[in-house]
């Protein structure tokens, strides 16, 4: 059964299934060079169909995450985040409605679906001529289903953690009128437990805080994650008086939303508030209100293990903490847990409907995540030759990788099918050496970026126990880089390039089976330096998606004025390659 799965709102993509099996899977802003994009993914369609080599007559279905929406078959614009997106006059007027009459709602409890009754025509136009598109565009006239927000983001949490049994939660802004699910999944059995209102979001709160703190909100989440180890919670009780748990959900107690939420918050706020007091406070009141959530349903069906998906669980503290919760033996984070993973979501959750025998209930639905496009070797050398980029060609890259990062260059590399998700695994990431403190300083501003979150590491499965503490149940979800752990004195002594103030790291366990050439790379690396770790940061430069062809990666090559650029057998240096590790040396005094 080929089924084609398609989001095309925030961070609108696609994917493909084969009875069962993710085997093809790319978001737009890859393809479009537009962070976040929303809209029709018109690019990720022909992507998905050509990298899975399927014809749009050989497919049995297509799925579409989420039912109600606008229909977008222009790109939106998401560069300045949610707030600074134009959604149309409609939508908006609805939002300042929705903000300004939201403490009625509890007297008035018929407001809230009065307003999604009179967006219905909205939502059936977007239906009606997304089926239409897909028959005149792309000629697919098989039957076109909508799924729901948290279900898609649930069946993509579910058929990939490779549980059979679990309780499967969805934690995000919004979507389709709900911020959280949860289920029961027994043997595939899907037993439908509890949903929160998108007005009761936590995710929504963490958004409002981010552009309080000055970064753009549904953009910049993860750096008031990185932000929080800075500061002291002193504010938790402030926040706790917007949103909080009562009795197994959340509650928006603030009565607050969009615009009148970040009024109310800027107004509760002591005058000189700290921004990283009140990172710190967001992150615990969030940690708190997650764990006891969670820790109520899994008490309540008695299940053990944990699977989860959406936005929120980008978090990747929240994780370790739900990971952390007396009776969870296992946690498992869809590696792209946000609405870039509604497309294979969507997929798997009518497969399972059309076909349950394909379902794979204690099998993930992927080996790996690198189901993104590849790029023939005679391709990246003519891109060499056309960029006017002197290179070698070396057969052997992996060793040569290992030596140039031990010798202390920052290797930016691209290599194979490019990762579904927001993570870099080493396929589109650039490398370096984890011992080196500073890095974090200097290679940042290279790149433009402002993180408050260090480097992640990757770091060989075999060795993951002398590195991080708490693994045991954690290591499926390690692979992807969903989640932090403590690291180990040792870590903390030989790696403090990728371990936080606050002592954590949220590595990416390599093994051989799933990445067999970074496996090498790093492998190797422990040979030259004794370190089984090295730093992966996105392949992208600021504000820019992570790259995806041979020629996005030498723009960024030389925009970041990286050491090496390493794309398949091909390495290439930078002309400021060997001065700057000179410098750094005698920075250093070595
Ligand atoms: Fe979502």
């Amino acid at each position: 059964m080929i089924v084609l799965g398609i989001s095309d709102h925030l961070s609108s993509g696609a994917a493909l299934t084969i009875d069962g099996r993710l085997v093809a899977a790319v978001n737009e802003e890859r393809l479009v060079r537009k962070k976040m994009v929303i809209g029709f993914p018109w690019k990720s369609v022909e992507t998905v169909l050509r990298v899975g080599g399927v014809q749009p007559k050989d497919l049995d279905l297509v799925a579409v995450g989420s039912r109600w929406g606008h229909f977008l078959p222009e790109y939106v614009d998401f560069s300045q985040g949610v707030f600074g997106v134009d959604e149309g006059q409609i939508k908006n007027l609805f939002f300042s409605m929705g903000s300004a009459l939201s403490f009625l709602r509890e007297t008035m409890p018929f407001l809230e679906p009065l307003y999604y009754n009179l967006r219905q025509p909205v939502f059936m136009r977007r239906r009606h001529q997304i089926g239409k598109l897909l028959r005149h565009t792309f000629g697919i006239h098989c039957p076109v289903e909508f799924v729901w927000h948290h279900y898609a983001h649930a069946a993509s949490a579910y058929y990939a953690s490779g549980f059979k049994d679990a309780l499967v939660v969805t934690l995000d802004a919004s979507g389709d009128g709900h911020s959280s699910h949860v289920y029961d999944v027994t043997d595939g059995k899907w037993t439908y437990l509890h949903a929160v209102p998108s007005f009761d979001s936590l995710g929504n709160y963490y958004a409002y805080i981010t552009q309080i703190c000055g970064f753009l909100a549904g953009k910049h989440e993860g750096k008031i994650t990185g932000l929080a180890a800075y500061g002291e919670p002193s504010y938790c009780d402030i926040l706790r008086r917007f949103i909080t748990y009562r009795d197994g959900t959340m509650v928006n107690v603030g009565n607050a939303f969009r615009g009148s939420a970040l009024t109310k918050l800027r107004k509760a706020l002591p005058e000189g508030w700290s921004r990283e007091d009140l990172a710190a406070s967001i992150q615990i009141v969030s940690e708190d209100i997650c764990t006891r959530y969670i820790g109520h349903w899994r008490e309540r069906t008695g299940k053990r293990n944990v699977a989860l998906a959406g936005g929120v669980v980008a978090n990747v503290k929240i994780n370790q903490r739900i990971h952390e919760l007396p009776g969870v033996d296992a946690v498992f984070v869809y590696p792209a847990m946000s609405d870039e993973g509604l497309s294979a979501g969507a997929a798997l959750a009518v497969t399972a409907k059309a076909a349950p025998e394909l379902a794979s209930a204690g099998r993930s639905c992927f080996d790996h995540v690198y189901l993104g496009p590849d790029f023939e070797e005679t391709e990246i050398a003519e891109t060499l030759l056309a960029e006017g980029i002197p290179f070698d060609h070396r057969p052997q890259g992996e060793k040569d990788i290992a030596r140039l990062v031990t010798n202390g260059y920052v290797v930016a590399r691209l290599n194979g099918r490019m990762e579904y998700g927001p993570r870099a695994l080493g396929n589109r990431s650039i490398l370096y050496r984890p011992d080196d403190r500073s890095v974090n300083d200097w290679l940042n501003k290279r790149l433009r970026r402002t993180e408050f979150m260090p480097f992640a590491p990757s770091t060989l499965a075999e060795d993951a126990d002398r590195c991080y503490e708490g693994l045991s149940g954690a290591e499926n979800t390690a692979r992807f880089m969903t989640i932090t752990f403590g690291c180990t004195p040792a870590m903390k002594k030989s790696c403090p390039g990728v371990v936080h103030v606050d002592g954590t790291a949220r590595p990416q366990l390599v093994s051989e089976s799933d990445n067999p050439s970074y496996y090498r790379i790093i492998k190797e690396f422990k040979r030259l330096t004794g370190l089984p770790t090295i730093v992966n940061t996105s392949f992208n430069i600021h504000e820019e998606p992570i790259v995806c062809t041979p020629r996005d990666a030498i723009r960024a090559f030389k925009e970041g004025h990286l050491d090496f650029l390493a794309m398949g057998p091909f390495l290439a240096k930078g002309a400021e390659a060997d001065e700057r590790v000179e410098a750094a040396k005698l920075a250093r005094g070595s």
